[in-house]
């Protein structure tokens, strides 16, 4: 299709439809032929939504087919619809939060959930998926962590890299959907934890940490933008021109589709930033903003703006480009229904090989926090009980696309599934409802089904409605019901393990000295109940590490590793008139990077190929990982660095890279790293992204918390 020709043939009311976004039922026309719901609050006529250029959240593939069918009879210029949908862990068949595949250190694994889902939803009409979400959370507050891959910005450059190229590929095939990524920027950054509040901070810190993963994605090639809620120091990120033109556009590179997130054109008003639409239009466009999520800000001021001489035609024209530049590469001009086919998306949903692929995700990110000789039980145990509010509920997490909780396995199904011939009892203990007080008569009844049991499977922590969107927390910690609960349950019976459920991490420190054994399931998707089974009963061994810090106190938070020293760092308990609290450690429950396993490792000291080191110039890092348990297991082998001076103050620690490494009982593998100045890099003083000649401290790890190190020093 000759893009640019089409744009000439364009009427200007034309040019603008292209640049809004309604959901599909604003597109859906009711018996009399009226427009009703969300289109008749937006005030939408038919006129309206003849030219549109885009549309979200719609049913499936016969939707699709439908509602593309009836625009194309529409729209003179027989310009497709680009389809758009939350398709965030999953499309019908559902595997963990991001939060879990952060937790997995697995980048291949996600890429095939990325995959998978890009599949399922292709089949279901889906062009563009509004993900990943890379956004870097350090407040376990906030609700949508379980989005997240977690708090370093590492890590989450590495898993949102796997999942653009795992809902991408080449773009080349109807299996392929465009990422999405959002939300642009620092919208895990939102004070006191809560969602769409505001951010404020340094340049020095948003490049450091929290621009790495959208960086990420976008070289890998992300087709497309989502604009955040939050301001940035004063300015909300769609009318923000530092951002989205002189960052984005012109320091990446990026020339693909900027989009709003849901109405925050029109929340500009709210914002206090402009005035009327007309002024967020205006703050839009200049922004390079290219799709007007869900709001007329557009629709209805550009005209008159254009007329006022206040923007030009050139900028709609541009914006327009990129959104019809987008259709092509899709091959939309050729087949509007790309992708689109109802058999296959029916015979994919559910398949055994994406719940394959949902299982396999789903165990590799749990996390083994405690295990005091409980784990793994005996499969030959005959009495279990599965206690709990989560015992038989299905946990698909927030954002659960097309999943059903009925069509999830629940971890007392994955318990009958695993054991042919035991009796499985169950009792809920509580309802599981935030801050909730305790039952006698639940917990009674609960406490009775553990005396009878020989084992006891604790299933607590969040309901998928307790994290996502909107869903921050005040208070992080375990209910009432829940604490006593597990403490009464434990008492009666020593053999009892704990599943936690959550979206983010939970203050455990109530209950961690009187559980003998409890693991992170987080929200583990359609597979979980199987899942779970086959890590309590040992068929899989646990390989999971934690990419954000358990606190052990809700006051600590925010609490990460990779923070600053401060000029007077507490290096011993009770040290006075240094940083820390009066009433409680610094250090967390459960710092990032820990995990256990069925097996034990150990780590040797790192050795440098050489101490110094020339710019331009590499050495390597490396240290000997032994497994010396009696069962196989992976491990997951972590490098930081510390860079001891520089012209700004730099992290206590940071983490380079990893690898996940598996080993035989007995078996010893030497692991390595490549340390090049990019390592060593960070934005310095002069504003440039380069490394400092200085000493570097270099530790190989199994968690973030050690300190065996070796120096390295760049001339
Ligand atoms: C969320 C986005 C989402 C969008 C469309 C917004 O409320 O912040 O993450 O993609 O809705 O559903």
């Amino acid at each position: 299709m000759d893009i640019k020709k089409l744009l000439q043939k364009m009427t200007l009311e034309q040019k603008i439809a292209q640049l809004c976004q309604f959901s599909a039922r604003c597109l859906v026309a009711d018996e009399t032929g009226e427009l009703t719901g969300p289109a008749k609050d937006l005030n939408l006529s038919m006129k309206d939504i003849a030219c549109c250029g885009s549309t979200l959240t719609f049913a499936d593939a016969n939707s699709m087919i439908a509602i593309q069918k009836k625009h194309m009879e529409l729209d003179p210029n027989k310009i497709p619809l680009l389809f758009m949908h939350d398709v965030i862990h999953g499309y019908r068949t559902i595997y963990p939060i991001q939060l879990a595949l952060g937790a997995s250190w697995d980048a291949d694994i996600v890429k095939k959930c990325s995959r998978m889902s890009a599949r399922e939803s292709a089949a279901g009409g889906v062009h563009v998926t509004f993900a990943p979400m890379v956004d870097l959370v350090r407040d376990a507050r906030w609700g949508r962590c379980m989005e997240s891959c977690g708090e370093d910005p590492y890590l989450n450059s590495v898993m949102a890299r796997a999942q653009v190229e795992g809902y991408q590929g080449n773009l080349d095939s109807d299996e392929d959907i465009c990422a999405c990524v959002k939300h642009f920027a620092a919208y895990g950054a939102a004070e006191s934890g809560k969602d769409y509040n505001t951010v404020d901070m340094s340049e020095y810190n948003l490049r450091e940490n929290y621009l790495c993963a959208y960086k990420s994605a976008v070289e890998a090639g992300a087709q497309m933008i989502m604009a955040s809620f939050n301001t940035i120091n004063g300015v909300p990120s769609i009318a923000n021109k530092w951002l989205l033109k002189d960052v984005l556009r012109d320091e990446w590179g990026f020339d693909k589709p900027i989009i709003s997130d849901y109405s925050a054109f029109a929340e500009l008003v709210n914002h206090g930033y402009c005035s009327d639409e007309k002024e967020c239009a205006k703050a839009a466009l200049d922004a390079t903003a290219d799709i007007e999520m869900m709001s007329v800000c557009y629709l209805r001021n550009l005209t008159s703006l254009l007329e006022e001489g206040r923007i030009k035609e050139e900028q709609i024209d541009e914006c327009v480009l990129r959104i019809l530049e987008l259709k092509d590469k899709l091959g939309l001009f050729e087949n509007p229904y790309r992708g689109a086919n109802p058999e296959k998306e029916k015979a994919l949903a559910l398949c055994p090989e994406h719940r394959a692929i949902a299982r396999e995700a789903a165990q590799k990110c749990a996390v083994l926090l405690k295990n005091d000789n409980i784990l793994p039980l005996n499969k030959n145990t005959k009495n279990i009980a599965v206690i709990g509010p989560w015992s038989d509920v299905g946990m698909l997490g927030e954002w659960p696309a097309h999943g059903e909780p009925s069509e999830t396995v629940t971890v007392i199904e994955g318990v009958k599934n695993a054991l042919n011939n035991a009796n499985v009892t169950m009792a809920k203990g509580c309802n599981g409802v935030l801050n909730e007080l305790p039952d006698d008569e639940l917990i009674n009844e609960a406490v009775c089904a553990a005396e009878k049991a020989d084992a006891v499977i604790l299933c607590i922590g969040e309901h998928s409605k307790q994290s996502g969107e909107a869903h921050s927390r005040a208070d992080i910690t375990l209910s009432p019901a829940q604490i006593k609960l597990v403490k009464e349950v434990c008492a009666v019976n020593k053999n009892s393990v704990c599943v936690l459920f959550c979206g983010r991490p939970i203050v455990l420190t109530d209950i961690i000295d009187t559980v003998p054994a409890i693991f992170v399931a987080w929200q583990p998707g359609t597979e979980a109940g199987n899942a779970v089974a086959d890590l309590i009963f040992g068929d899989v061994n646990f390989e999971g590490r934690l990419p954000m810090t358990f606190p052990l106190h809700l006051g600590q938070v925010p609490i990460y590793y990779n923070q600053m020293n401060t000029g007077r760092p507490k290096l011993v308990p009770n040290q006075i008139f240094t940083s820390g609290y009066i009433d409680y450690p610094n250090d967390p429950l459960f710092p990032f990077g820990y995990g256990l396993s069925y097996t034990s490792f150990e780590i040797s000291s790192p050795v440098l190929s050489k101490t110094q080191m020339n710019k331009g110039d590499k050495v390597v890092v490396s240290a000997r990982v032994k497994n010396t348990g009696a069962v196989a297991g992976k491990t997951v082998v972590q490098l930081y660095i510390r860079d001891l001076f520089a012209s700004r103050t730099r992290p206590v620690k940071e983490l380079k890279g990893f690898e996940k490494v598996y080993l035989e009982p007995g078996e010893e593998k030497e692991v390595s790293f490549e340390i090049t100045e990019k390592e060593l890099a960070f934005h310095t003083a002069s504003g440039k992204f380069e490394a400092e000649a200085g000493d570097f401290h270099i530790f190989v790890a199994l968690d973030s918390t050690s300190k065996d190190l070796v120096t390295l020093t760049l001339k």
